[in-house]
């Protein structure tokens, strides 16, 4: 069953019945000001950082779900029927219904008795605010005499202290009303020189700022008072909740439309300009009007909408593809790109399932999130690849995970992620395939943000790959710390007490447990660091760094070898982890992958060797679990995975992140038809049609997918904000279609599915827009190329070949 359709042409998912199996959401913003927003309007919104800045209140895990969020109300002064147009909170039925997500924005449209209702969501490039471009039409015959209340919730900034610290908050909120515009000041008395404004175009019949007062006493969001009386009560909040309410009344003949703009904001002021008059407590809003009159005409808005479409279109035609599938021409041309732009921007830290208040931006989560990233701003990535950077610690190590809002590494979750140091390697490796911008390894980069320590980013690479080096256990293998890429593998926790934190306990020295998971991205990094010493010509360091990568292949070839698949670690008593010996878990995901990319058995035939058995024993209808069998308890040597019951997350749901790397890991081993296979299991417009199974968003990838061995397999959860988006558009563009910026050229391998004849892309690449066409002639994989007209060998496309030209045709022949 389905909720709606994507609509290709106009890049958006239209979503036709409200009551989807989970809230629906879009994100709103694309630098600094940030918002989330359901299919119902629920969601909220923030400025740079979704726990330190949060304007608007939302309650994660509600009843009834998605509560709270951008409401407005309509109300019918001749009968007294009142409703929400976007369904929630009132959920009145509605004639008609659709929320159209788009690329940021989000058009919810509906129709109630004769009266319609569009209402388009946005936040302007380059704002810190976010406007609702509400239109009203009256279907009917007859005139209509209709009211409009808005209604959002103010947070009191800090988002984890506005839900626990109530003996506080509910002294200290504070308001100022003038003409049609809400201002929330909570706190700008003293430390904060910021508030956020709530602004309606039209003038408005009244207002409140005292949720109590518009609610009424214990009612809830789908029966306010003031609506139900239609009455404002000019209510000023003085401590206790403040929210932002305006009503504008209006009267409209038939056919006749309203628009009316609101504009939900956050300001700064100068911190020696806060108060007008100074001595006074009172806003200086002097300095925010100019933006309000600015964006409450509809012009403007108009305008900025249509900034925000080319500025995706511009995004967006940097790579695009027509293949024989479409649902793989939608996910790269619109969504997966789409999806790569949010986790780039927000890491982990809020959507529906992270509460933006627990993590920030994840060191290893965001060097991946770069992957599929790096060609749509460059610029961007560079600056993310050195603000990561900044957050290295001088042993070489990384801060897990940073705040945005300060930049600098969380304390409370500390490093000693032994996998973390590796993944900057490999973005920088991307950055520096995508760009050819070597000045990059010149810039200088404090360690833990501390001045004087600064040392040029290749120092910095160094230092990554000798933190590997420096932790070696007893078989050679990397040791794994507090956890590798799994942060639910935690061999060296051993916790026996309810509550701790199985990532940051250690009750082990560390000194024994190894990952072969390591292993392999060691290698991987090792190498992609070599090439870029040797472009570099330190041929002497590029030659040691190879020798170590060689070295670490062989160990974990030998000490990870299983005898039909690569082992996933040795625990603390030197236990194989992940092995045929093992009664659960005999088998994991993650080495299988990483191994085969690193090239570890490629030429002993362990990796196609370890790829079928993984087909055999973790390969299903939803995906490749993540390991199997699953744990049926808790073993304390192992952690956080045997927390789950069995099935879900880590462990054995299908952990879409890592199927990504399987795709690789058989384009690798030529088998294209394999690799489409795996990707189509988990792609989300694939499993559009099984909605009411999959339960999550069709649009975009989820971070896992409840395995086999669960009562609810197929059961998406934790859409959005995950890895899955990088690595599945890296595994298709680079591997499938094989597409992939080299240091010496753009490379042209695909390795697609037998059936396929061909297929196209254009892609631009370092100043270049090459347009690709693929031809199938045999069945095979080898792949002839010809660049306007001349053939050339091997497939990288030589930077010399295209110097000075700003398109080229590209012919490739598989056969
Ligand atoms: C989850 C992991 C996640 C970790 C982050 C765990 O509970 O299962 O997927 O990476 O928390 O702290
Ligand atoms: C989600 C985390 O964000 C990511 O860093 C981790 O690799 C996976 N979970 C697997 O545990």
């Amino acid at each position: 069953m389905r909720y709606g359709t994507f609509d290709d042409e106009k890049l958006e998912y239209c979503i036709t019945q409200p009551d989807t199996p989970l809230p629906w959401i879009n994100y709103l913003g694309t630098e600094d000001f940030f918002g989330l927003i359901s299919n119902t309007a629920g969601g909220y919104c923030f400025y740079r950082d979704a726990r330190l800045r949060r304007l608007t209140r939302y309650r994660y895990n509600n009843v009834p779900a998605d509560s709270g969020g951008r409401y407005l109300y309509l109300r019918d002064r001749q009968t007294d029927d009142y409703w929400s147009p976007t369904w929630q909170p009132v959920q009145s039925t509605l004639d008609h219904y659709s929320c159209r997500h788009g690329l940021g924005y989000t058009v919810i449209a509906s129709e109630r008795k004769g009266i319609a209702f569009s209402g388009c969501y946005f936040i302007p490039i380059g704002e810190n605010l976010e406007i609702w471009d509400i239109t009203i039409t009256n279907r009917r015959k007859e005139e209509a005499d209709l009211s409009l209340f808005s209604f959002i919730e103010f947070c009191l900034w800090d988002a984890q202290d506005d839900a626990t610290n109530f003996q506080r908050n509910y002294n200290i909120a504070e308001v100022e009303v003038e003409g049609s515009t809400i201002f929330h000041k909570t706190e700008y008395r003293e430390r904060r020189n910021h508030f956020a404004f709530f602004h309606c175009s039209d003038p408005i019949a009244g207002f409140d700022t005292q949720r109590e007062a518009f609610l009424g006493r214990y009612r809830g969001f789908d029966q306010p008072q003031a609506v139900e009386q239609g009455v404002s009560f000019n209510s000023i909040a003085t401590s206790w909740q403040p929210i932002g309410s305006h009503q504008v009344q209006f009267h409209l003949s038939g056919d006749e439309s309203r628009r009316i703009i609101f504009l939900l904001g956050y300001h700064e002021n100068p911190r020696s300009q806060k108060f007008d008059p100074p001595e006074s407590n009172t806003l200086n809003k002097k300095t925010v009007y100019p933006i309000i009159r600015e964006w409450e005409h509809p012009e403007r808005v108009d305008r900025a909408f249509s900034d925000l479409k080319s500025y995706w279109k511009g995004i967006l035609q940097k790579f695009s593809v027509r293949t024989p599938v479409n649902h793989v021409d939608r996910m790269i041309n619109t969504w997966n790109a789409y999806q790569c732009m949010v986790t780039f921007n927000l890491s982990r830290s809020a959507s529906y399932f992270e509460s933006g208040i627990g993590r920030g931006m994840g060191f290893r989560d965001s060097n991946q999130d770069l992957l599929g990233f790096m060609h749509m701003d460059p610029e961007r990535a560079r600056q993310r690849i050195l603000d990561l950077a900044a957050t290295q610690l001088e042993n070489g190590g990384a801060y897990h995970q940073y705040q945005p809002l300060t930049k600098r590494g969380n304390n409370d979750i500390g490093s000693g992620f032994n996998d973390d140091p590796l993944w900057l390697v490999l973005s920088t490796s991307a950055y520096l395939r995508e760009t050819g911008d070597y000045s990059i390894l010149e810039e200088s980069v404090p360690f833990e943000n501390q001045p004087g320590s600064e040392q040029p980013l290749l120092e910095h690479l160094d230092r990554c790959i000798s933190y590997t080096k420096e932790r070696l256990g007893p078989h050679g293998l990397p040791l794994i710390g507090r956890a590798d890429w799994n942060d639910c593998l935690n061999l060296n926790c051993f916790s026996d007490s309810p509550g701790q934190s199985f990532q940051t306990t250690t009750n082990r020295e560390g000194k024994n447990a190894e990952s072969v998971f390591i292993g392999g991205l060691f290698v991987l990094a090792a190498n992609a660091y070599a090439d870029i010493l040797d472009i570099l010509q330190q041929t002497e360091k590029s030659t040691r760094i190879r020798s170590y990568a060689n070295e670490m292949a062989k160990v974990t070839d030998m000490a990870g070898w299983d005898g039909q698949w690569f082992l996933r670690a040795y625990d603390d008593q030197g236990a194989a982890v992940g092995s045929h010996h093992c009664t659960e878990g005999k088998i994991f995901i993650e080495p299988q992958g990483i191994c085969t990319m690193a090239g570890i058995g490629l030429d002993n035939g362990h990796a196609v060797q370890a790829l079928n058995s993984l087909n055999a024993y973790l390969s299903g209808k939803d995906g490749i679990a993540l390991l199997w069998p699953a744990f049926t308890h808790y073993y304390i040597n192992l952690g956080e995975i045997t927390s789950y019951p069995p099935g879900y997350k880590e462990n054995g749901s299908v952990f879409c992140h890592t199927n990504p790397w399987i795709m690789i890991a058989e384009t690798k081993l030529g088998d294209g038809d394999r690799a489409l296979d795996y990707y189509l299991k988990i792609c989300p417009s694939f499993r559009e049609e099984i909605s009411e199974i999959h339960r999550c968003e069709p649009y975009v990838y989820a971070q896992t997918i409840a395995g086999p061995e669960s009562p609810t397999p197929g059961e998406a959860k934790n859409s959005w904000l995950t890895g899955t988006a990088a690595w599945n558009y890296v595994a298709i563009t680079q591997y499938i279609l094989g597409i992939r910026p080299e240091l010496t050229g753009l490379r042209v391998e695909p390795i697609i599915p037998k059936d396929w004849e061909g297929f196209q892309v254009v892609r631009d690449f370092r100043g270049i827009r090459y347009n690709i066409s693929v031809r199938r002639k045999g069945k095979g994989n080898h792949c002839q190329l010809n660049i306007d007209g001349q053939d050339i060998e091997g497939t990288v496309i030589p930077l010399s070949v295209v110097e000075g030209k700003k398109q080229v045709m590209v012919q490739a022949i598989i056969q």
